[in-house]
Protein backbone atom coordinates (compact mmCIF):
# COMPACT_ATOMS: atom_id res chain seq x y z
CA UNK A 1 0.00 0.00 0.00
CA UNK A 2 1.48 3.07 -0.65
CA UNK A 3 1.04 6.10 1.13
CA UNK A 4 2.13 8.82 -1.36
CA UNK A 5 -0.30 11.58 -0.81
CA UNK A 6 -0.69 15.03 -2.98
CA UNK A 7 -2.38 17.94 -2.24
CA UNK A 8 -3.29 20.07 -5.76
CA UNK A 9 -5.80 22.78 -3.87
CA UNK A 10 -4.92 26.49 -3.07
CA UNK A 11 -7.84 27.48 -1.87
CA UNK A 12 -8.50 26.66 1.76
CA UNK A 13 -11.81 25.23 2.10
CA UNK A 14 -10.66 22.89 -1.45
CA UNK A 15 -7.48 21.85 0.30
CA UNK A 16 -9.35 20.59 3.67
CA UNK A 17 -11.84 18.99 1.71
CA UNK A 18 -8.65 17.23 -0.31
CA UNK A 19 -7.03 16.53 2.94
CA UNK A 20 -10.34 15.49 5.08
CA UNK A 21 -10.74 12.32 1.91
CA UNK A 22 -7.22 11.87 2.65
CA UNK A 23 -7.74 11.24 6.39
CA UNK A 24 -11.02 9.36 5.59
CA UNK A 25 -8.98 6.85 3.52
CA UNK A 26 -5.68 6.24 6.13
CA UNK A 27 -7.84 5.59 8.99
CA UNK A 28 -10.17 3.04 6.95
CA UNK A 29 -9.90 -0.03 8.58
CA UNK A 30 -7.65 0.86 11.23
CA UNK A 31 -8.79 0.96 14.88
CA UNK A 32 -5.82 1.87 16.74
CA UNK A 33 -6.40 5.78 17.76
CA UNK A 34 -2.71 6.40 18.27
CA UNK A 35 -1.57 4.99 15.16
CA UNK A 36 -4.19 6.96 12.98
CA UNK A 37 -3.25 10.30 15.19
CA UNK A 38 0.21 10.05 14.10
CA UNK A 39 -0.96 9.14 10.33
CA UNK A 40 -3.58 12.30 10.02
CA UNK A 41 -0.63 14.37 11.92
CA UNK A 42 1.99 13.98 9.43
CA UNK A 43 -0.74 14.12 6.54
CA UNK A 44 -1.65 17.63 7.73
CA UNK A 45 1.53 18.59 8.32
CA UNK A 46 1.93 17.60 4.54
CA UNK A 47 -1.01 18.90 3.33
CA UNK A 48 -1.84 22.65 5.24
CA UNK A 49 0.65 25.25 4.52
CA UNK A 50 2.64 27.46 7.45
CA UNK A 51 2.48 25.44 10.24
CA UNK A 52 4.97 25.05 13.00
CA UNK A 53 3.14 22.21 14.76
CA UNK A 54 0.83 19.79 13.93
CA UNK A 55 -0.57 17.24 16.41
CA UNK A 56 -3.08 15.94 19.04
CA UNK A 57 -3.39 15.91 22.41
CA UNK A 58 -5.53 13.25 24.00
CA UNK A 59 -7.89 13.29 27.18
CA UNK A 60 -7.12 11.09 29.47
CA UNK A 61 -10.28 11.02 32.08
CA UNK A 62 -8.63 14.29 33.73
CA UNK A 63 -6.70 15.81 31.47
CA UNK A 64 -4.55 16.28 28.13
CA UNK A 65 -1.49 14.43 27.28
CA UNK A 66 0.37 15.07 24.37
CA UNK A 67 -0.11 12.84 21.65
CA UNK A 68 1.15 11.80 18.12
CA UNK A 69 2.56 15.29 16.62
CA UNK A 70 4.50 16.87 13.80
CA UNK A 71 6.57 19.80 15.07
CA UNK A 72 8.94 20.83 17.97
CA UNK A 73 8.77 18.85 21.18
CA UNK A 74 5.79 19.92 23.54
CA UNK A 75 4.31 20.35 26.47
CA UNK A 76 3.05 17.16 27.46
CA UNK A 77 -0.02 17.23 30.27
CA UNK A 78 -2.08 20.45 29.70
CA UNK A 79 -5.34 20.61 32.20
CA UNK A 80 -8.73 21.62 31.13
CA UNK A 81 -9.17 25.02 30.98
CA UNK A 82 -5.57 26.00 30.35
CA UNK A 83 -4.50 27.47 27.50
CA UNK A 84 -5.96 27.52 23.93
CA UNK A 85 -6.14 23.79 23.86
CA UNK A 86 -7.48 23.20 27.43
CA UNK A 87 -10.11 26.01 26.60
CA UNK A 88 -10.85 24.00 23.32
CA UNK A 89 -11.44 20.80 25.47
CA UNK A 90 -13.19 22.19 28.46
CA UNK A 91 -15.57 24.03 26.08
CA UNK A 92 -15.50 21.42 23.31
CA UNK A 93 -15.63 24.08 21.01
CA UNK A 94 -12.94 25.22 18.31
CA UNK A 95 -10.64 27.70 19.38
CA UNK A 96 -9.12 30.33 16.74
CA UNK A 97 -6.81 32.30 17.91
CA UNK A 98 -5.15 35.23 15.63
CA UNK A 99 -2.50 36.64 18.20
CA UNK A 100 -1.54 33.63 20.85
CA UNK A 101 0.07 36.59 22.79
CA UNK A 102 -3.36 37.89 23.49
CA UNK A 103 -5.20 34.81 24.37
CA UNK A 104 -5.46 35.00 28.53
CA UNK A 105 -3.62 31.82 29.56
CA UNK A 106 -1.92 30.56 26.03
CA UNK A 107 0.86 28.01 26.89
CA UNK A 108 3.86 29.24 24.73
CA UNK A 109 5.56 25.32 24.08
CA UNK A 110 7.23 27.19 20.68
CA UNK A 111 7.74 30.47 20.68
CA UNK A 112 7.64 30.59 16.90
CA UNK A 113 3.80 30.16 17.17
CA UNK A 114 2.01 33.80 16.55
CA UNK A 115 -2.14 32.12 15.87
CA UNK A 116 -3.48 28.52 16.53
CA UNK A 117 -6.63 26.82 15.64
CA UNK A 118 -7.52 24.02 18.35
CA UNK A 119 -10.31 21.52 17.48
CA UNK A 120 -11.85 19.51 19.63
CA UNK A 121 -12.66 15.96 19.06
CA UNK A 122 -15.80 14.13 20.25
CA UNK A 123 -16.89 10.41 19.52
CA UNK A 124 -19.86 8.60 20.88
CA UNK A 125 -20.50 12.06 23.52
CA UNK A 126 -17.09 11.37 24.96
CA UNK A 127 -14.49 13.91 24.92
CA UNK A 128 -11.42 12.41 23.04
CA UNK A 129 -8.99 15.47 23.21
CA UNK A 130 -8.07 17.88 20.51
CA UNK A 131 -6.13 18.53 17.21
CA UNK A 132 -3.96 21.46 17.77
CA UNK A 133 -2.75 23.65 14.70
CA UNK A 134 -0.11 26.33 15.29
CA UNK A 135 1.54 28.85 12.90
CA UNK A 136 4.19 31.06 12.63
CA UNK A 137 2.27 33.79 11.12
CA UNK A 138 -0.45 36.01 12.54
CA UNK A 139 -4.24 35.30 11.69
CA UNK A 140 -3.28 32.05 9.76
CA UNK A 141 -6.32 30.48 10.16
CA UNK A 142 -10.09 31.91 9.06
CA UNK A 143 -13.00 30.85 9.07
CA UNK A 144 -12.62 28.10 5.87
CA UNK A 145 -10.19 26.65 7.68
CA UNK A 146 -12.09 26.38 10.86
CA UNK A 147 -14.97 24.63 8.79
CA UNK A 148 -11.95 22.21 7.26
CA UNK A 149 -10.52 21.18 9.90
CA UNK A 150 -14.00 21.18 11.78
CA UNK A 151 -15.17 18.76 8.83
CA UNK A 152 -12.29 16.53 8.98
CA UNK A 153 -12.53 16.02 12.33
CA UNK A 154 -15.80 15.07 12.07
CA UNK A 155 -15.24 12.62 9.76
CA UNK A 156 -12.59 10.59 11.63
CA UNK A 157 -13.41 10.93 15.36
CA UNK A 158 -14.00 7.38 15.72
CA UNK A 159 -10.60 5.92 14.42
CA UNK A 160 -9.35 8.64 16.30
CA UNK A 161 -11.01 7.11 19.40
CA UNK A 162 -10.36 3.65 19.57
N1 LIG B 1 -0.22 26.56 22.77
C1 LIG B 1 -1.04 25.47 23.27
C2 LIG B 1 -0.19 24.41 23.90
C3 LIG B 1 0.17 23.31 22.99
S1 LIG B 1 1.41 23.70 21.93
O1 LIG B 1 1.09 24.87 21.12
C4 LIG B 1 1.82 22.43 21.01
C5 LIG B 1 -2.06 25.97 24.25
O2 LIG B 1 -2.05 27.11 24.70
O3 LIG B 1 -2.93 25.18 24.59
Amino acid sequence: MSYALAFTATEPAELWAEAAAAAEALVAGETDGIANMANVAALIWQAIPDLNWAGFYRFDGSELVLGPFQGKAACIRIPLGKGVCGAAAASRETQRVEDVHAFPGHIACDADSRSELVVPIVAAGRLVGVLDLDSPLPARFGAADQAGAEALIARIAAALAA
